[in-house]
């Protein structure tokens, strides 16, 4: 097999509601062709961790499963964007989220990064997945606040209960997966995030793949995409 994790990729936008699995699929695509994930829940998450003036005025709209507001968002995106890792490519897991936050990242490929290195235009890949599943993949996500990895106790469960197979840390519930949140989440994804979709749909550049099936077939489906893609121009 070729060495994937030396040529460009350019960026790989995972585009899904709440538990679709774009972080689940970020870390394959992280693996396999060695770019960042850039999860920009889990940058908020480090904010509110953190305490900053960001993280504190984002703690409360996340606790109501909202969006966080865009002009908060280009700052922490643009300066993650600008970090020398994401030369080769990155993976987007949760932007954008609106169709402003879609426009924004356009100019700012055109601008910041095309203008410096070769064009390699974004995949974006969309996961579709039942609404039933979510639910259940929601409820039943789990993860390990030591090392990341993610579980889930009606599909992916640890082998000693409530305990990472890793490292053996006590696994979490995510804050925001209690179920009078989740509502609050997927609402926020029919009325706001799906207009990303069709804003790209419209560009002709959005591929579906059937992310309601086991996670290695989901894998399967990426790769096909990014690496086609990539055939096609970079
Ligand atoms: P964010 O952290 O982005 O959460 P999300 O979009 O709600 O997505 P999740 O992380 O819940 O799901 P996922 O698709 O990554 O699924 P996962 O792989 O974990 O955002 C949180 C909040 O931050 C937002 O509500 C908002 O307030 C704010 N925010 C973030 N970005 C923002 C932005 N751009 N603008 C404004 N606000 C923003 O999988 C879920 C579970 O399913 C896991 O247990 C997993 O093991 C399991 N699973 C995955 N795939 C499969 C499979 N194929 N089969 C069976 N189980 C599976």
């Amino acid at each position: 097999m070729a060495n994937e994790t030396a040529r460009n990729i350019g960026p790989v936008i995972l585009l899904g509601p709440p538990g679709a699995g774009k972080g689940t699929q970020s870390k394959q695509i992280v693996d396999r062709y060695g770019v960042p994930q850039i999860s920009t829940g889990d940058l908020l998450r480090d904010h509110v961790g953190r305490g900053t003036e960001l993280g504190l005025e984002a703690r409360v709209i996340m606790a109501r499963g909202e969006l966080v507001p865009d002009e908060l968002m280009y700052g922490i995106v643009a300066t993650r964007l600008r970090e020398a890792d994401c030369q080769r490519g990155y993976v987007l897991d949760g932007f954008p989220r609106t169709a402003a936050q879609a426009g924004w990242l356009d100019a700012f490929l055109e601008k910041e990064v095309f203008e410096k290195s070769e064009k390699c235009p974004p995949v974006v890949i969309q996961l579709l997945v039942d609404y039933t599943q979510l639910l259940l993949r929601l409820t039943g996500r789990r993860s390990c606040p030591t090392c990341g990895r993610l579980y889930n106790i009606h599909f992916q469960p640890p082998l000693v209960d409530e305990l990472c197979d890793v490292d053996g840390s006590k696994l979490v519930i995510r804050n925001d997966d209690r179920e009078e949140v989740i509502s609050g989440r997927l609402a926020a994804y029919e009325t706001q995030t799906r207009r990303v979709a069709d804003y790209y749909r419209a560009q002709r550049r959005l591929v579906a793949v059937n992310a309601d099936r086991p996670m290695g077939d989901v894998t399967a489906q990426i790769f096909g995409v990014i690496d086609s893609h990539c055939l096609g121009g970079c």
